[in-house]
């Protein structure tokens, strides 16, 4: 077994990274070409007729006929029946590699049995939700605590949605001080006060439709790895009431859509603590999946409170949690009498035994079988693969990973700069082949988070990334000649 402790085994050059997002952005994008398209959408017409005709039913009940903001909905959604380790199937039969990996939490690949067996006994027992304390709810916080110490104390929520909102709110609590302030273009969620300056840096409250302007008044944003507007922001605050945070995923925007340097978490931690803020790390998606010990072990930055979600239930319901510094986390437990006012949270079904052993045992088996490393292992290895199809083709097109999670970008929607004049057009052409992208994959027995970013999990032997990698080669060898 190797010694390797972190997924991720070597660092991106960020500015090449920057500069090549810059350059594609800056070319006419190279779709699959038209007549090679139409063969692709055959497949689905052909290949995928009950998916396609009980979506078209759902889309009768279910809004967009789709509940999944990172399902494919081009050229309509797919109808998946069964999975299991590295593999989907959907219900006309056809076999997919799956990438999109739930969108993060199944490291450990689809469906593992280690888990479900154990948590089929569970169920047999007590159920999926009692109300009431039970054992794998301390089994899971102490668990958590021994591979990411800045967790001294954790509470369960119901997703990650929440649990941000929860971090956001001890924050407040804790430092009576209103703004917090987030990496332009990340996601941390969708709670009112978060739909803001989402996907692409700089949109503001372009996506919040349905939230009133006040929800948003203390929330800000700045661009990623612009740590002198960091700065200046907080100066700002400071004489405005204070900001109680500042919250970043640690591999930068959308998973490292927008990477940052390798030393911007440290740079983030110097500023809040010379401002008193209150640092918060999103690591939904990569705690866990990073190494035992989270984004936060790899860049020995330690955080005053950690966001968690997927993983932290093993791919199970109930997956969200916030934990860190006892001093803040204890405020979850004040009210009356304490002399502190308590920071609200709830949730029936939160810290269920169904979620907290889900966790317990997810989390226990990565470490047992290394987990975190074989599936970056495996992220290494489709990158080096794609990479190799992309210089072979001359493609201006380029690939990139941290470990499990890679982005391969071929039309780089969300890379388009706001400054851009022709933004809001090239966003909407570049979505659309980003669309079409996705469904050349799909038709190629391969399922990609929107075309573009690709999670490896523990079930991806060199098998499994060889018949990929052959898969892709056949899109990307298909996209249009340079005009
Ligand atoms: C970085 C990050 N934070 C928060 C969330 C929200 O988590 P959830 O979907 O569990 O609400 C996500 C979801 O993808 C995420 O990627």
């Amino acid at each position: 077994m190797s010694n390797q402790q972190y997924a991720i085994s070597y660092w991106p050059d960020t500015d090449e990274l920057i500069a090549k997002a810059k350059r594609l952005i800056s070319l006419p994008p190279r779709p699959v070409r038209r007549d090679k398209m139409q063969e692709y959408l055959n497949y689905f017409e052909t290949r995928c007729v009950k998916s396609k005709e009980s979506t078209a039913e759902a889309a009768k009940y279910i809004p967009g006929g789709v509940q999944h903001n990172l399902a494919f909905n081009y050229p309509f959604p797919l109808n998946i029946r069964k999975a299991d380790g590295a593999y989907l199937w959907d219900v006309d039969g056809n076999r997919y590699i799956d990438f999109l990996q739930a969108g993060g939490p199944t490291v450990l690949g689809s469906n593992y049995p280690g888990v479900r067996d154990k948590i089929v006994e569970l169920l047999r027992e007590c159920g999926p939700v009692t109300g009431l304390f039970h054992e794998y709810e301390l089994k899971l916080a102490k668990l958590i605590n021994k591979h990411v110490p800045s967790v001294e104390m954790f509470r369960m929520l119901g997703s990650g949605t929440e649990a941000c909102m929860a971090a956001i709110r001890a924050a407040r609590n804790f430092t009576g001080k209103k703004k917090v302030i987030k990496v332009g273009g990340a996601y941390h969620g969708w709670s009112d006060q978060m739909v803001f300056g989402t996907r692409i840096p700089g949109t503001g409250t372009y996506e919040a439709a349905g939230i009133p302007e006040e929800c948003l008044q203390n929330t800000q944003e700045f661009y990623p790895n612009d740590l002198a507007a960091l700065r200046a922001l907080l100066e700002k605050n400071a004489t405005e009431g204070g900001a109680a945070a500042v919250i970043v995923e640690p591999l930068g925007p959308e998973s490292a859509t927008r990477p940052v340097h390798r030393d911007f978490n440290q740079n983030v931690r110097q500023l809040c603590d010379e401002f008193g803020a209150l640092l918060i790390f999103d690591e939904v998606v990569t705690g866990f999946r990073i190494g035992m010990g989270g984004a936060q072990g790899y860049f020995n930055v330690k955080p005053d409170l950690t966001v968690f979600g997927k993983c932290v239930a093993g791919g199970y319901p109930g997956a969200g949690g916030v934990g860190g510094r006892a001093d803040i986390m204890s405020l979850f437990s004040a009210g009356i009498g304490s002399g502190q006012q308590k920071t609200l949270v709830g949730g029936t079904l939160s810290a269920s035994p169904l979620s907290s052993a889900a966790g317990y045992f997810a989390i226990t088996e990565m470490e047992r079988v290394n987990a975190p490393i074989l599936a970056g292992q495996a992220g290494d290895k489709l990158c080096k693969g794609l990479r190799k199809i992309i210089d072979e083709l001359d493609l201006p097109f380029f690939v990139y990973n941290h470990g499990s999670i890679l982005h391969l970008e071929t039309h780089g929607v969300l890379l388009v700069d706001l400054s851009d004049p022709e933004f809001l057009v090239k966003v909407f052409l570049r979505k659309k082949i980003g669309e079409e992208m996705g469904a050349a994959y799909t038709a190629e027995g391969i399922i990609t988070l929107a075309g573009s970013r690709l999670y490896t999990s523990m079930a991806d032997t060199d098998e499994v990334i060889e018949e990929a990698l052959a898969g892709f080669r056949r899109v990307l060898s298909n996209c249009e000649e340079a005009k």
